[in-house]
């Protein structure tokens, strides 16, 4: 994976995005329709909230939206990350992820993301990258689905 390259999302990868999006249990649960899908991005885009993981040919593999002070105003948030399914399990996330820490961590000394007690598959990756449950949202988004907050401190 070294080939692969982060840089910010555009219009043009919205496709590629949506499928990694909607080809997932968090996608089918949160966002349901393409339509979802393609207004969350196309926001996400047009905000310069998301960036991309793209291959040496420039197609994009997997995405992360950031919002900067998107925890509780003050510390930098993933809102959403997904890779393709196709490419899932070959340190894309983790990359995606680490350049969100690069950044995130030049300003902050701490950084944060919610995952769904069902994603176990999320949850595994994170507490590998070194972040830890400090809370839960019982019910955040919809009833019955409760979320955990991770955290990771500046190493
Ligand atoms: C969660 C998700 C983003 C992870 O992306 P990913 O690219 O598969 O993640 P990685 O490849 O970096 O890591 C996943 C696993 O592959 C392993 N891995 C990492 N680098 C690898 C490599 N070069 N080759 C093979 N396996 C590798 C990791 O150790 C990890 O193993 P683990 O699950 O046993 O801990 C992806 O599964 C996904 O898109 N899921 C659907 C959407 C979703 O649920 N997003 C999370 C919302 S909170």
């Amino acid at each position: 994976m070294d080939s692969i390259t982060i840089r910010p999302g555009d219009q043009s990868h919205l496709e590629v995005c949506k499928n990694a999006l909607l080809c997932s249990e968090m996608g089918r649960v949160y966002f349901i329709s393409d339509d979802r899908a393609i207004a969350y991005l196309t926001d996400g885009f047009t905000a310069g909230e998301i960036m991309v993981a793209v291959d040496e040919a420039g197609r994009a593999l997997g995405f992360i939206r950031i919002k900067p002070s998107g925890a509780f105003g003050s510390f930098p948030y993933v809102a959403c990350l997904a890779v393709s399914e196709a490419h899932r399990g070959k340190g894309i996330g983790s990359r995606l992820l680490a350049s969100f820490e690069a950044e995130g961590f030049a300003t902050a000394s701490r950084v944060f993301l919610l995952v769904s007690d069902f994603n176990e598959a999320a949850q595994r990756l994170y507490r590998s990258r070194g972040y830890q449950q400090v809370g839960l949202l019982p019910g955040l988004f919809l009833d019955g689905i409760d979320e955990l907050i991770m955290m990771k401190r500046r190493p």
